[in-house]
């Protein structure tokens, strides 16, 4: 690219569709030349967001900069910003060499050098050679590059993907994610990217928004998020999460000495006193084992068993309540109804802060 990234910045930005709140009060800065995802259940307010950004939708009250410009009463035009869609909405009649030239024919800049854009982004996202197919001779991520070619065509400041990956088969969405990946970092891009699904979120950003009816739940990077859930939303939707019951029996300083039914573990504090606090528990923390009893385990049974190839994963009935578990171990398949002993690792145990959802 030319041009240098710029910064996204919301400062109080709220949209109402009539007495619909779809972005209420939400704040957040995207820095130059990175990767932010907006990740979050269907209807909390993740395209709205984009296409505020876009200048698609005008803000209700609230700022928007591009850049360290203000462009909040700019119509989509005038901010210099390109969105790749869902459905990538190439036109079906035009090859992909002019789907790709469209925009820069359509801004007035000469046939031969519109052709001569297009073809350089065709070959940037490796398309080189199927310029003359029209678009249905493509795979669908082959479709997606052509979106992402036309996207990058005018080299925006700023580049906005709405769930690209939803049209493609499991396989493909992998490759597609680390090839947009990829080019954001290659061409130093400020990327805003939505997405619902938390593993292609935790794959491939430099942090994340994490987004629930409307407002920020929680901002950080992957790993933060992972590790220190703000709230029991974050903890549930960020890589699955066992929420528990336990008791802080004794504050150690940062840490804190946690009972959870028969078992006791040292975790991180949080700021949480002596009493009852809520933990994540991650998949992987529950440890189980055949024999028993045994120190600091409860006794639990397999209620559910499913073997996934490089590991297996359980639903274990115990007294803390019903436990996913993935065991990473290569031993025999623990069958269903077989009795466990159920110890923690106390890494990828969280207390989790702020008790509401
Ligand atoms: N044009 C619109 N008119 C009325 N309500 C809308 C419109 N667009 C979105 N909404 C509502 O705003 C909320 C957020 O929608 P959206 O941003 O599309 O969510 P997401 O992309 O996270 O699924 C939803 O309740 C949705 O029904
Ligand atoms: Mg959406």
């Amino acid at each position: 690219m030319t041009k240098s990234p710029a910064s996204v910045e919301f400062r109080s930005v709220t949209k109402r569709y009539g007495s619909v709140t779809a972005v209420d009060d939400i704040s957040f800065t995207i820095e130059p030349g990175s990767l932010v995802t907006l990740l979050g259940p269907s209807g909390c307010g993740k395209t709205t967001t984009l296409r505020l950004i876009a200048g698609l939708e005008m803000a209700s009250s609230g700022r928007i900069l591009i850049g360290g410009k203000d462009v909040t009463r700019l119509s989509a035009a005038e901010r210099d910003v390109s969105m790749v869609f869902q459905s990538y909405a190439l036109f079906p009649h035009l090859s992909v060499l002019e789907n790709v030239a469209y925009g820069p024919t359509v801004q007035g800049l000469p046939k031969h050098r519109a052709r001569e854009m297009a073809l350089e982004k065709l070959a940037l996202v490796g398309l080189q050679g199927l310029e003359r197919r029209s678009p249905s001779e493509l795979s669908g991520g082959q479709q997606q590059r052509v979106a992402v070619a036309r996207a990058l065509v005018l080299e925006p400041q700023v580049l906005l993907f709405d769930e690209p990956l939803s049209n493609l088969d499991a396989k493909l969405r992998r490759r597609v994610r680390d090839d947009i990946r990829e080019l954001q970092k290659r061409l130093n891009l400020t990327v805003a990217y939505v997405t619902h699904d938390q593993e292609e979120a935790l794959a491939v950003s430099d942090r994340i928004i994490v987004m629930s009816d409307g407002r920020i739940a929680q901002s950080g990077t992957p790993r933060q998020l992972y590790e220190e859930p703000a709230n029991l939303f974050v903890a549930d939707f960020i890589g699955d999460a066992n929420l528990v019951d336990g008791v802080v029996v004794e504050e150690r300083g940062e840490r804190a000495l946690v009972r959870i039914d028969g078992i006791t573990i040292e975790v991180p504090r949080r700021g949480a006193g002596l009493g009852p606090v809520r933990l994540a528990v991650r998949p992987t923390a529950v440890l189980l084992q055949r024999t028993g009893p045994g120190r600091q385990a409860v006794e639990g049974r397999i209620a559910k068993a499913a073997y996934l190839g490089k590991h297996a994963e359980y639903l274990v009935a115990s007294p803390m309540g019903e436990l996913f578990a993935i065991d990473r171990a290569d031993g025999p398949l623990l069958e269903e109804g077989a009795p466990v002993w159920i110890s923690l690792a106390d890494r990828e145990v969280a207390i989790v802060p702020s008790a509401e959802g």
